[in-house]
């Protein structure tokens, strides 16, 4: 992937830096493709940016793009990180389009060095990372006794590892900064499980237990760990099939979640109004579940 991938246009950057680079006496810059500066990243994302850098895993489709769109109208410079390097670029691209700043950052997020290769790569175009949005998940459904270790691995490894491995990574610049905020994407299923999916719901107890460790340990250094637990959203993959209006008779408010409502609560958790909320596991599921 090249320096510019996602980035609103090479013309716009040197449009940005060269009056920097005036207002310092300085020598124009003139941007190298190749060799991406980690200061001159810093610069950039001073001025393109007032909040700071968010990362959204599986920020391509569903809940994700939802998450990023929401997170860079609100002065965030976003680097949407996906598998899919079409998705990933286009949900940058919207944003872009809207005036604001994004990345599309193709990766694969059920490795440790896809983790690691991802996060560096969104670090070295907009700096360090303020904020985690943990939220690449897949869903297979498969009656128990025919899970194969080979799917069950998979589910813990997408929904559960990738997001030990980006928090751990995305962790280094928060804990050295002594400030961060971290949302996890759990799930009503981590709490009450239906039958054929017991990799996946056994994934989401696991975030859900995992958000509150964090939370313990982050304390310290002033870093806000949550977890939001949706119940049914309208997303591409829920509406492909008809379980949804089945599901809909259980819901007191009669309806799915749209992706902008799941959207809605991770940005107030990363929000100056949650700055005394961690350790929480926010329900947004239409009353299905109250606990
Ligand atoms: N949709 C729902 O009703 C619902 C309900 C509760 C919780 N959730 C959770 O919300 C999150 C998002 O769900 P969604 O329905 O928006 O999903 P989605 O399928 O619409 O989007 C997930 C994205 O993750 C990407 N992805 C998959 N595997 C990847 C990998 N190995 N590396 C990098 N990217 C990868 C996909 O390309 C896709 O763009 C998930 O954690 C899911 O478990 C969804």
């Amino acid at each position: 992937m090249q320096f510019w991938e996602g980035f609103p246009k090479p013309g716009l950057l040197q449009f940005i830096l060269v009056p920097l680079a005036e207002i310092r006496e300085a020598p124009a810059f003139v941007p190298t493709l190749a060799e991406p500066d980690r200061s001159i990243n810093l610069e950039v994302k001073l001025l393109i940016s007032q909040k700071g850098h968010a990362i959204v895993t599986g920020g391509g489709s569903g809940i994700g793009r939802a998450i990023a769109r929401e997170l860079a109208c609100e002065g965030w410079a976003v680097s949407v990180l996906d598998l899919s390097k079409e998705r990933a670029l286009a949900v940058a691209e919207e944003i872009i389009q809207d005036g604001k700043t994004a990345q599309g950052v193709s990766c694969d997020l059920s490795t440790r060095d896809g983790v690691r290769n991802g996060v560096s790569k969104a670090r070295s175009v907009f700096g360090s990372i303020d904020v985690l949005i943990n939220n690449v998940g897949i869903y297979p459904s498969a009656p128990f006794m025919e899970i194969k270790d080979q799917d069950w691995d998979t589910v813990m490894a997408v929904c559960l590892k990738s997001f030990f491995w980006c928090s751990q990574e995305c962790l280094v610049d928060m804990m050295a900064r002594r400030s961060g905020k971290i949302v996890n994407m759990a799930s009503i299923d981590g709490k009450t499980p239906g039958p054929g999916n017991a990799a996946y719901s056994s994934a989401k107890a696991g975030v859900i237990s995992l958000t509150r460790s964090m939370a313990a340990e982050m304390a310290e250094f002033n870093i806000n760990v949550n977890a939001v637990a949706p119940g049914w959203v309208e997303t591409p993959n829920i509406m492909k099939g008809d379980r949804w209006k089945e599901a809909i008779k259980k819901i007191p408010l009669k309806r799915l979640a749209k992706p902008e409502e799941i959207a809605d609560a991770v940005s107030f958790l990363v929000s100056e109004k949650a700055v005394y909320i961690t350790g929480e596991i926010l329900n947004v599921n239409g009353g299905m579940l109250m606990d």
